[in-house]
């Protein structure tokens, strides 16, 4: 008999997509003390505990998280694992930022044991900030990504990630040939792409680091792999609008120049998205691509201000991706308190439940992974987080002040970072608590 894992606790979650927030308060669910039932991975149920309880077998052990708050594992859509260890490098923006930063720090990654030991630590800092699923960048070798995907393997994470494909406009001892990127990502996909809870994602950089025959290469391969994933970046600054707008004249815009190669569709998520022309959002809807915001990265690097509105208006699906090192922090509650204030300087008022909408089902949605995980509906995978909603004694005081679950939740967003994060649980086993980090301190 597989045995039942039983969790009690207080429990949020969205149940269904949705194409506008007005929807979203009718499909949040919060359960005040609720029963998750657990088997081999999957959800089984989540109900009340008054329910519940009486369908426990005798003796059956009770994981009691009662006083926290357990919400689906937050799903983050764009991040670079090579740049942890480059995270808030001072003073320019976009282009310079990877000449002086950004380029010398993944060059490291040809070396297999450095891969290793970052591939750790970077999913060390994701389950401990509450992260149990992520679409990511590795660098230009494929060293990075075999070390990456064998410590999420370890770890039974859900994870989306590719090798870097780019054959100019950064320093020789990044650049590949179209052929040589070809090769090397066919030989990733091979060996990665479908086995167990890992996907590949064709990664071309951005269009100024893609030739031509480069971009044919990345349209051959997803052709040849029909379910693989694509994940790039567009429209971030606006000198890198212009230098594309000059190296593709012949392309009406950036995202004709992806589109060109066929390189959109569902399966396709393009970061940041800030200086967008109205027909890119259009053909984003059309093709049925998705977007990652990325507050913390955009407010950093000074790349402008994502408009969410317009996303919602357009129908184009969204996730939140934190876009570490550009971005500041790993933590989805801290980022989706910038979100918020991003929406603020726009007039546009982003509610705790759109919020944590966009880093649970909706960033699930925006990776075509929403029929696996991204809320408690019986047959997904287990990954949730438990969240401690006050441990500061700010916290507490502000938490105590709170009316109702749209305020806590606000409350959390708002004040809110790792030490709100009691465990972390993927796949239905516990993979990390506070006392892991002492252990391995
Ligand atoms: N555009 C091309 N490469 C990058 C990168 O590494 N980070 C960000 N934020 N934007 C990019
Ligand atoms: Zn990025």
């Amino acid at each position: 008999m597989p045995s039942i894992t039983a969790i009690r606790g207080s429990f949020f979650d969205i149940t269904a997509p949705v194409s506008q927030p007005e929807e979203l308060p009718a499909h949040a669910r919060y359960i005040e003390d609720g029963l998750l039932l657990l088997c081999e991975g999957e959800i089984l149920s989540l109900q009340t505990w008054e329910a519940g309880q009486h369908q426990l077998a005798a003796g059956q052990p009770i994981t009691d998280y009662r006083g926290k708050l357990i919400v689906p594992g937050f799903v983050d859509s764009h991040i670079h694992y090579p740049q942890t260890e480059m995270i808030g490098a001072f003073g320019e923006q976009l282009l310079e930022w990877l000449q002086q930063y950004t380029f010398p720090v993944e060059s490291q990654y040809h070396c297999p044991q450095h891969a290793a030991k970052m591939s750790a630590f970077f999913l060390h800092q994701l389950l401990s900030n509450g992260t149990t699923t992520a679409l990511v960048f590795g660098t230009v070798h494929p060293e990075s990504v075999d070390a990456l995907f064998s410590a999420a393997e370890g770890l039974g994470m859900r994870l989306i990630a590719g090798k870097v494909m780019m054959d100019r406009h950064a320093p020789d001892y990044l650049t590949e040939t179209p052929e040589q990127s070809y090769r090397q990502t066919r030989e990733l996909i091979e060996r990665w792409h479908n086995r167990g809870r890992l996907s590949y994602a064709l990664t071309p950089r951005f269009a100024p680091t893609s030739s031509p025959a480069l971009l044919e290469k990345v349209r051959q391969l997803k052709e040849a792999y029909p379910d693989i994933w694509l994940h790039t970046h567009l429209s971030e600054n606006p000198q890198e609008v212009a230098w594309v707008n000059a190296l593709f004249p012949e392309r009406d815009g950036y995202l004709d120049v992806y589109h060109h190669y066929q390189l959109t569709g569902r399966r396709s998520v393009f970061a940041h998205c800030i200086h967008l022309e109205d027909s890119e959002w259009d053909c984003l809807h059309q093709t049925d691509s998705a977007v990652a915001f990325c507050p913390t990265s955009n407010l950093f690097l000074g790349s402008g201000l994502f408009k969410l509105q317009t996303c919602w208006q357009k129908n184009v699906r969204l996730g939140i991706g934190t876009d570490v090192g550009a971005g500041t922090t790993f933590n989805m509650l801290q980022t989706l308190g910038e979100a918020y204030k991003v929406g603020q300087l726009q007039q546009y008022k982003m509610a705790a439940c759109e919020a944590f909408y966009h880093a649970t089902l909706g960033g699930a949605q925006a990776l075509d992974l929403h029929h696996k995980i991204g809320n408690f509906q019986p047959g997904k995978e287990a990954d949730f987080v438990v969240l401690d909603p006050a441990v500061s004694a700010l916290q507490k005081l502000r938490c105590a002040n709170s009316r109702d679950i749209w305020e806590k939740l606000f409350v959390l967003m708002t004040l809110g970072d790792d030490r709100n994060i009691a465990c972390t649980w993927v796949n239905g086993k516990l993979v990390w608590q506070p006392q892991s980090e002492e252990k391995a301190a």
